[in-house]
C-alpha cells in the first residue's frame, strides 16, 4: 500500500514536539514518540480505563496518563528507563519543590570546587571523545556532591537533581543529536582541550539552567502516578496478570538496528546501571532489535525457534532477499519478528477481552528491500487471535523516502 499523499513530516508527531512540554522534555530519546499521538489514542479510553505501554522508552504514555488521572501501567527491559518514567511522573510537594535550588545550590559549589581532590569517573569507553577532562572531573564532583546529599534531601528531591545531572552531562557532552542517534559533534578524536575555569564555568551554567527547568516541570499537577515493572516484553506474564488492560498505547523498538543502549550510555554508565561494555551488549542482547556490542555476534549465531513461525505470507521471500546481501541482517530482521510474534501472544494474554492495542511502528529498508513491518505486525496481531486489525500511516519520517510511520490497531475479541 502506498501511504496516502496527505501523509507528510508531521514534526508536532515527534519528541521534538515533547521538547516545549514541561516533564516531557527532561530527557531526550529520539524514538519517543509525541504527546499529542498518545493524547489522540487516549481519546477512546473507558472512563476508570487501565492503560499499558509495555515498551515504555521515557514513559510518555505513562506521563500523559498520569496528568490525565488515568491509571497506565509501563513495562521496560532497561531499568533506567523505568527510574526516568518513576521521576518524571511522580506527584512533587510544594516542600521538596522548594528544597531543590537549596540542594542544588551545594551541587553547583561542589561542581565549581577546581581545588577538590580526584572524583569518581565511569568507565565509558574513550571517554576523553565525551567531556574534556575538567568538565569530566567537575561531573564527577556534582554526582558525588548528590549521593551525598541523598540521605538529607530524600528520595524525590535526589532524583530531581539526578535529572537535572543527567541533562547538564549531555548538554556539556560534544555530542551532536543531527540524525537519528546521537554522534560525536567534532567527528571521532577527542574533546578539544579546554581553559579549566572556562570549561567549569560553562557547566556550572548549565547545571543552574538545568536545575530551575526541572524544578518548573516538577511543580506540574500529576493525578495520577503509573506504576512501572522490570519486564520482558517477551514475556508479559512474568509480572502481569492475564485479561487487565483496556488499551495499549505504545511504540516498540523498530527494526532498524538501533542500539537503546548506545543511545543511553552515557546516562547509565554515570548512573551506575552499566558498569562495563560487556554488560551493555548483554542488555541490548535483552532488548528486541538490539544491536551493541556482542548483541551483534549474538544475532550472527541466533537460530528461530521451530515452533515461532512468522505469519505474514511473504516472509521467508523477504528474508532470502535480506540474506542474499548479508545473511547477518537477515537474521537480525527475522530475531526480530520472531521476539514480536513472542510479544504478541503475551500482549494478547494481557489484554482484557475487548480492549484495544495500538502500536507505532515504522518501517524499514535493508538495501533495496522494504520491510513492510506495519503489515507484518498485522499479520502477527491477527495470528494472535486479535481482530479488527487496521493499519494507519501518521508521518512520513525524515530518513530515506519510503519509511513511514504507522498505527496499527488492534482489539481483542469481547
Ligand atoms: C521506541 S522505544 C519506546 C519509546 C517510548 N514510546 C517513548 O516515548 O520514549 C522502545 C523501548 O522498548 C524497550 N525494549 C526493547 N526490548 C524490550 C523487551 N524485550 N522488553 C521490554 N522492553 C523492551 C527499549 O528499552 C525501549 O525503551
Amino acid at each position: 500500500m502506498r501511504p496516502p499523499s496527505a501523509v507528510r513530516r508531521s514534526e508536532h508527531l515527534t519528541f521534538k514536539a515533547n521538547l516545549r512540554g514541561t516533564r516531557h522534555g527532561w530527557l531526550r530519546l529520539t524514538p519517543a514518540y509525541s504527546v499529542h499521538l498518545v493524547s489522540e489514542l487516549l481519546a477512546e479510553a473507558p472512563p476508570d480505563a487501565v492503560v499499558l505501554d509495555p515498551f515504555c522508552g521515557t514513559g510518555t504514555t505513562a506521563l500523559v496518563c498520569a496528568e490525565r488521572g488515568i491509571r497506565a501501567e509501563t513495562t521496560d527491559i532497561n531499568p533506567f528507563l523505568l527510574w526516568l518514567c518513576e521521576a518524571k511522573a511522580r506527584v512533587y510537594t510544594a516542600a521538596e519543590i522548594a528544597a531543590v535550588p537549596r540542594f542544588a545550590e551545594h551541587v553547583a559549589r561542589a561542581l565549581g570546587d577546581r581545588a577538590a581532590s580526584l572524583a569518581w569517573t565511569p568507565t565509558i569507553h574513550r571517554i576523553e571523545r565525551w567531556w574534556d577532562e575538567f568538565t569530566l572531573q567537575a561531573l564527577g564532583r556534582g554526582l558525588a556532591a548528590i549521593r551525598a546529599l541523598t540521605p538529607e534531601a530524600g528520595r524525590a528531591v535526589s532524583d530531581l537533581l539526578v535529572v537535572a545531572f543527567c541533562r547538564t552531562l549531555i548538554e556539556r557532552a560534544q555530542v551532536s543529536f543531527g540524525h537519528q542517534s546521537m554522534s560525536f559533534a567534532r567527528g571521532r578524536g577527542t574533546a578539544l582541550a579546554a581553559e579549566p575555569a572556562a570549561a567549569v564555568e560553562a557547566i556550572v551554567t548549565a547545571w543552574e539552567r538545568a536545575v530551575e527547568s526541572v524544578a518548573q516541570g516538577a511543580a506540574s499537577p500529576i493525578l495520577m502516578p503509573p506504576v512501572s515493572v522490570l519486564c520482558d516484553a517477551r514475556n508479559l506474564r512474568q509480572k502481569l496478570p492475564d485479561d487487565r488492560y483496556d488499551l495499549v498505547i505504545t511504540s516498540p523498538p523498530y527494526p532498524n538496528r538501533m542500539s537503546y543502549i548506545r543511545e543511553l550510555r552515557p546516562y547509565m554508565f554515570w548512573l551506575g546501571y552499566l558498569r562495563d561494555g560487556r554488560a551493555a551488549g548483554e542488555l541490548d542482547w535483552q532488548a528486541i532489535g538490539g544491536t551493541w556490542g556482542c548483541a551483534t555476534s549474538n544475532v550472527g549465531k541466533w537460530t528461530p525457534e521451530a515452533e515461532t513461525s512468522i505469519p505474514y505470507p511473504e516472509f521467508d521471500l523477504l528474508i532470502e532477499r535480506i540474506a542474499a546481501r548479508s545473511p547477518l541482517l537477515s537474521r537480525y530482521v527475522h530475531k526480530y519478528f520472531h521476539d514480536m510474534v513472542l510479544h504478541a501472544a503475551s500482549l494478547t494474554a494481557v489484554l482484557r477481552r475487548g480492549g484495544r492495542a495500538h502500536y507505532i511502528v515504522g518501517n524499514s529498508k535493508f538495501y533495496d528491500v522494504l520491510v513492510p513491518v506495519e503489515y507484518i505486525f498485522a499479520s502477527i496481531f491477527e495470528a494472535a487471535g486479535l481482530t479488527e486489525v487496521e493499519v494507519r500511516a501518521i508521518r512520513k519520517r525524515t530518513s530515506k523516502r519510503e519509511l513511514y510511520e504507522y498505527v496499527v490497531s488492534a482489539r481483542k475479541p469481547a
